[in-house]
């Protein structure tokens, strides 16, 4: 095997063992694209693992990507549990839930990159700040592994970029999951919403935060 192969094998072995929740997935190819865009999304960014790419640092810094994401697939995972046992002929595309929650934030590598931070907060008016938000990155990024629409469309709509279009019932999970997390972490560690931890840490002139390492966001996962 060529060297580079090697090391894109590790790579997507050290991220399955990251998040077991991928073991759930049924469809072998989908499962191994779910680790493959999660692998390109690393290489382009200077963040070396998931465990390094930050959550939502405004809320609570100590949270990384991957226990973020493990959580949301885990909570996504149950949603469609109850709902599919207290409503009957409901059913969720179980490997799409999954596959989607795993890598609703994939973007975050790119977003959150702070050499590119730190690029797009020196001239906004160049290519904007954050030039792309993570949703609409990642979807690009799982587009572009081959990931199926359905799962780019969780990418795309799980955040307030959602809003605008008509969700699928996968996507509904995945952005109550992600929201519901955010939520709760935001109540227990501050007893604050999300949304006031967020406008706390926003400047008052409503320009964009320049934080030191990441760019600030408005109140919304
Ligand atoms: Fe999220």
């Amino acid at each position: 095997m060529p060297r580079g192969a090697a090391a894109r094998a590790n790579e997507l072995r050290s991220i399955a063992a990251a998040m077991p929740e991928a073991d759930r997935i049924q469809d072998a190819d989908l499962r191994q694209k779910v680790l493959e865009v999660w692998a390109e999304a690393l290489a382009e960014s200077s963040f070396g693992s998931l465990e390094e790419v930050p959550g939502e640092p405004e809320i609570d810094p100590s949270i990384n990507q991957l226990s973020h994401q493990r959580a949301v697939a885990e909570l996504a995972w149950r949603i469609a549990d109850v709902m599919e046992e207290y409503l009957p002929g409901l059913r969720f595309d179980r490997d799409v839930l999954v596959a989607g929650a795993l890598v609703h934030d994939v973007g975050k590598a790119y977003e959150y990159d702070p050499d590119r931070a730190s690029r797009w907060r020196a001239r906004p008016q160049a290519a904007g700040y954050p030039a792309l938000r993570h949703p609409v990155y990642g979807a690009h990024l799982a587009l572009r592994v081959g990931l199926p629409e359905e799962v780019a469309h969780i990418c795309a709509a799980h955040s307030r970029e959602g809003e605008g279009i008509q969700r699928s019932l996968e996507a509904v999970a995945v952005h109550f999951a992600d929201f519901l997390y955010w939520e709760l972490v935001a109540k227990a560690r501050t007893g604050l919403s999300e949304a006031e931890v967020i406008r706390l840490a926003s400047p008052a002139d409503g320009l964009r935060a320049v934080p030191a390492r990441h760019p600030r966001r408005e109140p919304s996962s």
